[in-house]
């Protein structure tokens, strides 16, 4: 019910019981007036003609006592008056066929045995009317009047009683027409009361109705919302905080139709259950990927292949139950959903299809095997020619010696000089075929990872290079602690290699400086051996790490142009990668990663 259709409802009970008990009280005070004022005058004006009453009573006739009662009955305007001797017999009546008649009702007896006046409401044929009794006695000696009621006195004997009948029609209507006209003034006035009350409802009540309706919309999710200020009361008050709260709870809620097109418009899956692990909801991505109208109401764990084991977890790898059977491989994160009371609402998961990746990932791994495969092929096939290699090479060395020795009495100068060539070229071509059965050593041997100091690795081959060529001047700078996790010989190899390259890439120049140290790039260790050397053409060195590539000439600088491609092999397999920076006449710089092992 309605608070205006409270208060009015309130307000006519209210008005209505006092309307009753004014009008209860106004009659009350009406028919006392009215009625009472006639029963008071009857008594009055019947005492008064006691006297002539009691004479004619006295003689006993009845043309004495009529004339006495016809003008008392005139006087009263009475329906009719009668003189009653003692018995109640029927003296004289103003209506003549009642003469000798015993009076012998209720009330006329009572008022035969009463000392003083009585009175009673009756009716007489269908009119109201007012019975009265007076009791008439005897004048005492001293006496001038008869008196009747409470003033007689000594004891006397009672002559007869007069009674007499007053009509009440009159007066009563007066008294119903009274009593109208105020029960018309009191509705009258209880209706415009009702009338004020309802206009003033509607005013206190309009402030409230906008406070209803701006709760309204913010139930229904608008936050910001205005109610007017229609006045400056509590009411005023109410809707000016109403307003504030609005305003602040735009500023600070995030809506929920702005959560939900989050959440609908996002990649990953959403899945949300119940305390019990039933889900609830699910995001278009999730009813998309997983049939939505068959998964709600489903145990979580019926959309793995088979579900993770704890409740919690951080990026595990899961298979999905797709739509029409298929299955989706898929990166799986859930947590724990509680309400601010800290009551457990459920769980929350979020899937990301890892489909591409997986695909992506597995056909990288089969071209990795492929090429381990080929490559493991190629170094046993490059092993073994180079091992074949050999004895035949041993051959043409062994017989070139022995022609030159053995037949040199028979051999011109032009034929020596060819066999000392061909003896030159075998020789070279032994340690080619050394070289690259080193290097195909190096991808065979099983590694042996400990914790290196290549800080003293580096030291001990900078005093070997220095005692190698003691006449030159090379500042060779080494960083201390520098410690990795490797294999100690490959490791060393490595360093050897660098290290020999940047102190004959300097050879050239009058002073030089190697250096030998790490830095930090994002984090991770990288590690360098840098010179002030010749240098090389960064446009020529894409193929600097191939075996056998050279970019500066034999002549120049000797080599096999096999160092590089072993540093590349080493470093590989330790989880790294090498690279170069240089310019010519600018030196080099060479910077290699492993692994990131505690070392
Ligand atoms: N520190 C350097 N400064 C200038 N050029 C370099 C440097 N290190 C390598 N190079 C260039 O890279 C080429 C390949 O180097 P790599 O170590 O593989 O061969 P090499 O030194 O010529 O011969 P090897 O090391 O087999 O005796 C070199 O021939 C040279 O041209
Ligand atoms: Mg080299």
């Amino acid at each position: 019910m309605k608070l205006q259709a409270k208060f009015l409802g309130l307000i006519l009970a209210a008005g209505l019981l006092g309307a009753v008990a004014v009008l209860a009280l106004i009659q009350g005070s009406v028919h006392s007036i009215i009625i009472g004022g006639i029963e008071k005058s009857s008594v009055v004006l019947a005492l008064a003609s006691i006297h002539d009453l009691a004479a004619a009573l006295a003689s006993g006739r009845e043309t004495d006592l009529l004339p006495v009662l016809q003008k008392l009955q005139r006087e009263e305007g009475a329906l009719y008056a009668a003189a009653l001797d003692p018995d109640g017999r029927i003296l004289a009546h103003t209506t003549v066929t009642e003469k000798g008649r015993i009076e012998d009702d209720a009330f006329t007896k009572a008022g035969l045995a009463a000392g003083e006046p009585r009175l009673r409401k009756d009716s007489l044929r269908g009119e109201p009317v007012l019975l009265i009794t007076v009791p008439v006695w005897p004048p005492a000696a001293d006496e001038e009047f008869l008196l009747s009621g409470p003033l007689r006195t000594g004891p006397k004997t009672r002559m007869g009683t007069l009674k007499l009948a007053v009509p009440l029609r009159a007066p009563e209507e007066t008294e119903t027409r009274i009593l109208r006209d105020i029960s018309l003034i009191v509705v009258l006035i209880g209706a415009i009361v009702c009338g004020l009350f309802v206009l003033l409802a509607r005013g206190m009540l309009a402030p409230i109705h906008g406070l209803m309706a701006g709760i309204a919309r913010i139930g229904r999710g608008q936050f910001d919302v205005k109610v007017p200020v229609l006045s400056r009361d509590e009411l005023g008050e109410l809707a000016e905080s109403f307003n504030a709260m609005s305003g602040e709870l735009a500023r600070t809620t995030v809506s929920k139709e702005y959560v939900e097109g989050i959440l609908e418009n996002m990649d990953d899956m959403l899945v949300v259950t119940d305390p019990e692990g039933l889900i609830q909801t699910v995001n278009r991505a999730a009813a998309e990927a997983l049939d939505g109208s068959e998964v709600v109401g489903r145990p979580l764990a019926s959309i793995f292949d088979s579900p993770p084991k704890e409740e919690v977890v951080r990026d595990a790898e899961v298979v999905l139950r797709a739509k029409n059977g298929g299955r989706m491989p898929a990166l799986y994160s859930s947590t724990v959903f509680r309400g601010r009371d800290g009551r457990l609402r459920g769980f929350i998961g979020v899937a990301k299809d890892i489909t591409a990746r997986k695909r992506s990932e597995e056909a990288l791994l089969a071209a990795k095997l492929a090429a381990e495969a080929s490559n493991r092929e190629l170094e046993t096939f490059s092993y073994s020619v180079a091992h074949d290699l050999r004895a035949p090479l041993r051959a043409v060395d062994g017989f070139s010696q022995l022609l030159l020795s053995e037949y040199a009495g028979r051999l011109d100068e032009a034929g020596k000089d060819y066999l000392t060539r061909v003896r030159q070229g075998s020789k070279r071509m032994g340690h080619l075929i050394d070289d690259l059965l080193n290097l195909s050593r190096i991808t065979r041997t099983v590694l042996r990872p400990e914790s290196v100091d290549l800080s003293a690795l580096a030291a001990s081959i900078g005093d070997e290079l220095t005692r190698s060529e003691p006449g030159r001047k090379v500042e060779l700078v080494i960083a201390p602690n520098v410690r990795a996790w490797g294999d100690a010989n490959l490791l060393r190899v490595t360093l050897v290699n660098l290290l020999g390259n940047a102190w004959k890439y300097t050879s050239k120049h009058p002073a030089a400086r190697v250096e030998f140290g790490t830095e930090n790039r994002g984090g991770s260790t990288v590690y360098f051996v840098k010179d002030d050397g010749a240098g090389f053409d960064m446009s020529l060195s894409k193929r600097l790490f191939e075996p056998f590539t050279r970019l500066h000439a034999a002549n120049e600088f000797e080599g096999t142009g096999i160092g590089l491609a072993t540093v590349q092999r080493i470093v590989s397999r330790h989880g790294g990668r090498v690279w170069a920076e240089s310019a010519v006449e600018r030196g080099a710089a060479f910077y290699f990663t492993l692994w990131e092992r505690k070392s």
